[in-house]
Parts: C-alpha cells; sequence; structure tokens
C-alpha cells in the first residue's frame, strides 16, 4: 500500500527540499522502500539534488 508524504511550509529556505531528499533516500537506503519523489518546482531543486547524488549533470549547466 503506497503512502503519500507531503512537507510544505510557507516560509523559504527552511529545508523543505531537503527533507523531501532525505526522507525518500532515507526509506530506500534503510528500510529498502521504493521512493517516488515529485519535484513541481519550476526551481528543480530536488531533481538537481537527485541528479548530482546519481553523478548525473546537467548540460551545459542548464
Ligand atoms: N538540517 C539542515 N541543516 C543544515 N542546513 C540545512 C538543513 N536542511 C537544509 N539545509 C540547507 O538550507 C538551505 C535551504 O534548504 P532547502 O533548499 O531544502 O530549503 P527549501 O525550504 O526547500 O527552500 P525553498 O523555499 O527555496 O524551496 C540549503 O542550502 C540546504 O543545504
Ligand atoms: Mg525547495
Amino acid at each position: 500500500m503506497a503512502k503519500k508524504i507531503f512537507i510544505g511550509n510557507y516560509k523559504g529556505g527552511v529545508g523543505k527540499t531537503t527533507a523531501v531528499f532525505e526522507i525518500g533516500a532515507g526509506l530506500t537506503k534503510n528500510y529498502g522502500k521504493k521512493s517516488f519523489l515529485i519535484d513541481l518546482y519550476p526551481q528543480c531543486s530536488l531533481t538537481t539534488i537527485c541528479m548530482e547524488t546519481s553523478g548525473i549533470s546537467f548540460v551545459n549547466n542548464q
């Protein structure tokens, strides 16, 4: 049974994206769970973190 976790806060720069990534990675690494992270923000911070930790770089920094 899939569970959905939402992390939100009106204040910026308080660690929302970092928390989403760490919880998702932790569930997979420590508990063997499959996690599906959805990045809906145009800034693409979560996508960037996932790519960087996977060794994938943006082409021409775009
Ligand atoms: N637990 C923590 N301890 C220290 N630094 C942290 C921690 N969590 C996040 N940070 C740092 O704080 C900064 C902001 O984190 P993050 O981008 O996750 O915040 P955010 O709430 O998603 O920001 P935004 O509102 O811009 O989307 C980043 O530089 C991140 O590395
Ligand atoms: Mg964010």
